[in-house]
């Protein structure tokens, strides 16, 4: 792999909204795992490569993992063209099968490849200016759709709040925005937002690394919490909503996200807090009737007995270590895309929203 660039050498500013940059060739992203610490960009130059910084969460996120694997497969699409002109879609084939087990909770990414995989299906001549064009172009309509849901969101924040999210599902998370922080970004510009309050999001620190960090950029004011303090927290009053994104929601409005929202839904219900998930309509999978049939990705167990490298857990314990889960539609109160707001989710009314165009 070549050297990483600093953003200054990419001619970029150092921010959330700039972590995927396609220059001369090649794709650089924001190492996710290096932040806030170092702000660093990793140049990819093959299908292999995003595959693997998908999986070791070089870049993570739903629609974020959906986005970079479109333009692996401009990379996948250009290298199978010079090795075979006549035959490289077949070629291809192996490339998008490589990306799409990159991981297997978040829909975007079957999505994305599905819908690079049908345009270069049809295509004669060289693909990569015309694959760029759609990987650049769903790009920019992530970051439309983010704007419209932020907004369509904020709307549902009738008094000014303190609210509570999980994980990361800022710009970082997306093309750019951020779901469920586009939410909150455009209710904090109308000033409905008191405070955010962060779950650190165990075991890669997403809440404590990367939305403390978005959230700073912003000045929107922001406190963490060990996710096991939330409950706590909505006792103590004055929470007025979660709001969370999706890496998949099930026909029904069953959503899988990080690992910890369904405690979080089960603690709203409990203390009278609302519950929002904010998604684009890429990551509604109508396929799966409900929740069960998602599929959870569960990771290393070291990611949990290990802290920065080192052991911290004792010798001779296993570890479980599923990194989302499933929260039923009955805890949700709204669902937020870029088509519309869904109350009180069911299949029927998601039906209805995915129909429209
Ligand atoms: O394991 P991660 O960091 O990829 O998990 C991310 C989440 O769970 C996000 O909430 C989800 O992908 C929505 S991002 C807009």
């Amino acid at each position: 792999m070549n050297a990483c660039l600093q953003a200054a050498e990419l001619g970029v500013e150092l921010n959330a909204d700039n972590a995927m940059v396609w220059r001369n060739g090649r794709l650089y992203l924001l190492d996710q795992r290096h932040l806030p610490e170092r702000g660093e960009y990793v140049p990819l130059e093959t299908a292999a490569e995003v595959a693997d910084a998908i999986s070791s969460m070089r870049v993570r996120g739903a629609p974020a993992i959906g986005i970079t694997a479109a333009y692996g497969v401009v990379l996948a699409a250009r290298q199978r063209f010079a090795e075979r002109p006549a035959d490289w879609q077949g070629l291809l084939q192996q490339d998008l099968a490589l990306l799409g087990a990159a991981r297997p909770t978040a829909v975007n990414l079957a999505w994305a490849l599905e819908r690079m995989g049908r345009l270069a299906a049809d295509m004669q001549g060289n693909p990569e200016d015309r694959l760029l064009a759609e990987a650049r172009r769903m790009h920019q309509e992530d970051i439309e759709a983010n704007h419209r849901l932020g907004d369509l969101g904020a709307e549902l924040i009738r008094k000014k709040t303190a609210v509570i999210t999980h994980c990361n599902a800022g710009a970082l998370a997306t093309g750019g925005y951020g779901t469920a922080l586009g939410v909150i970004r455009s209710a904090f510009a109308r000033g409905m937002i008191e405070r955010v309050y962060a779950d650190e999001t165990r075991p890669w620190l997403q809440g404590a690394r990367l939305t403390a960090w978005e959230l700073v950029q912003d000045a929107v004011p922001v406190s963490l919490m060990v996710e096991g303090a939330a409950a706590a927290r909505m006792r103590e009053g004055g929470i007025g909503w979660v709001i969370v994104g999706a890496d998949r929601i099930a026909a029904n409005g069953d959503v899988a996200n990080k690992i910890g929202t369904y405690a979080l839904a089960v603690a709203a219900r409990h203390h009278g807090v609302k519950f929002m998930v904010a998604a684009p309509t890429s990551t509604f999978d109508i396929k799966a009737i409900n929740g069960s049939m998602i599929p959870i990705e569960v990771r290393a167990s070291d990611e949990v007995l290990c802290y920065a490298g080192s052991r911290v857990a004792a010798r001779g314990a296993h570890a479980w270590n599923p990194v989302f889960d499933v929260t039923p539609a009955n805890l949700v109160d709204a669902i937020v895309t870029e088509r519309g707001v869904v109350m009180q989710p069911d299949t029927g009314k998601i039906a209805r929203l995915m129909a429209e165009d």
